[in-house]
């Protein structure tokens, strides 16, 4: 459930009707659901308990900064993969002992940072950057927390591009190797091995790959403790998918997830670490958009909206579903549409033939599910001003990131002065 609902035939957002947002802030734009974040995230705490557990939310789908502050004050951790993403948390008050550091290509800049700063945990995905971290830790006179995210080498059966627990993929330390590179870690300076970490894609729609990675973790959990290892605690990803469209088949719900990581790990008496993306922001966000004109082609009629390809990334990238809705609640869905953005690529197009009610010049749309790698994903293509964002609670909202002026976009580029 999420509080993009209509009221006497207008969608709003929580109590604001989203007209509103429009008049005051224009469109494109982003609006997101205090309610909806702070609810999501209690799903997850909710699943996960009695066990003792951190829910570290991915700054990448949603990195805003009143967006990490809101879940912040709820408790959450945060889950960052560059020194940008950990400056946000820190700039949103999360304290350091509540940030993992994620990614494949840390450089020993950004383990500086966040070693000076305060970590949670490294999650270290190869020897080279084991060696690397312990170079940069015993250089300042510290230790860094590790874990090592592990490749088990699971099909997360989700879009090729977003897959990332299989052999192929990028990601991680060979899970068959697991326990040779433990035992390097423990031999060099400046680390401690505090558990393990895996991560084995996004928008799962089913459990059965979580399951089959997180039992190879609790067998890995067992034979490195035999090893001599402190395996306190353990980061079993993010990933758990979301439903993009009404009529889907729905995906499991956290407390299935939770039933399952008690069943998996449970009883090995670690901590366990999440690292929710999109289910916590995926459905607490909208992308607002006018049509601009409507065009008739050769058969078909296209939608021309203000928002485009630069704004939200994900239809033209990974060919993704959104559901688009009219504002207005118009009725029936008696018109087909091809709906598009202004860019001068056909890529920039957001649905082919897709049913909707008979929609007119100025009407608002939203796109659906667009709270998470949707913002974040944005750029300014085509000198398309980067899209704002706005957060609605209760009966107001609050504009929390304006839209660039064309003044403050020229103003970025230098001519040099022998040009
Ligand atoms: N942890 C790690 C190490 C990750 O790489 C990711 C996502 C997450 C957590 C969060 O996953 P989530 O719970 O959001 O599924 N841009 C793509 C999604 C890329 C996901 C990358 N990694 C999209 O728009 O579908």
């Amino acid at each position: 459930m999420d509080h993009f609902l209509y009221r006497d035939g207008t969608l709003h957002a929580e109590d604001v009707p989203l007209p509103e947002i429009a008049a005051a802030v224009g469109t494109p734009v982003y609006v997101y659901s205090a309610a909806t974040l702070t609810r999501h995230y209690h799903l997850f705490t909710e699943a996960l308990s009695p066990l003792p557990h951190l829910v570290c939310f991915a700054v990448k789908s949603n990195g805003n900064l009143a967006v990490l502050k809101l879940l912040g004050d709820l408790g959450a951790g945060m889950d960052v993969v560059s020194e940008g993403e950990y400056r946000r948390a820190r700039a949103a008050g999360i304290p350091g002992d509540r940030i993992v550091f994620s990614g494949v290509g840390k450089t020993r800049d950004e383990m500086r940072t966040a070693l000076q700063g305060g970590i949670r945990q490294f999650n270290v995905e190869s020897e080279p950057e084991l060696l690397a971290l312990s170079e940069v830790a015993t250089s300042l006179g510290t230790t860094a927390p590790i874990t090592l995210r592990v490749n088990p080498d699971v099909d997360a059966k989700t879009h090729e591009k977003i897959a990332t627990g299989r052999k192929e993929d990028k990601f991680g330390i060979p899970i068959a190797r697991a326990r040779e590179i433990y035992a390097q870690a423990a031999a060099l300076p400046g680390l401690q091995i505090v558990g393990i970490d895996v991560h084995i894609g996004s928008q799962l729609t089913d459990l059965g790959p979580f399951e089959a990675a997180y039992t190879k973790v609790a067998d890995l959990t067992r034979a490195l403790r035999a090893d001599g290892h402190r395996i306190d605690r353990l980061d079993l990803g993010g990933g758990l998918g979301i439903p993009y469209t009404r009529s889907n088949e729905l995906p499991p719900l956290p407390l299935d997830y939770g039933a399952m990581v008690r069943r998996t790990v449970g009883d090995l008496g670690c901590e366990i670490e999440i690292e929710p993306g999109r289910l916590i922001s995926g459905n607490a966000g909208i992308l607002l958009a006018s049509v601009i004109y409507l065009k008739q082609g050769e058969g078909r009629d296209f939608l021309i909206l203000d928002a485009a390809m630069n704004d939200l990334i994900r239809p033209a990238m990974y060919g993704a579903w959104h559901d688009i809705v009219p504002v207005q609640d118009g009725g029936a869905p008696t018109h087909v549409y091809d709906v598009v953005g202004p860019v001068c690529e056909s890529g920039d197009t957001f649905a082919r033939g897709r049913p909707l009610p008979p929609l007119s010049e100025g009407a608002l749309v939203a796109f659906r599910s667009a709270g998470a790698y949707g913002a974040v994903m944005a750029s300014e293509y085509n000198a398309r001003p980067l899209v704002p964002e706005v957060l609605v609670q209760g009966d107001h909202f609050a504009v929390i990131r304006p839209r660039p002026s064309f003044d403050d976009m020229l103003a970025r580029d230098t001519i040099p002065q022998w040009l």
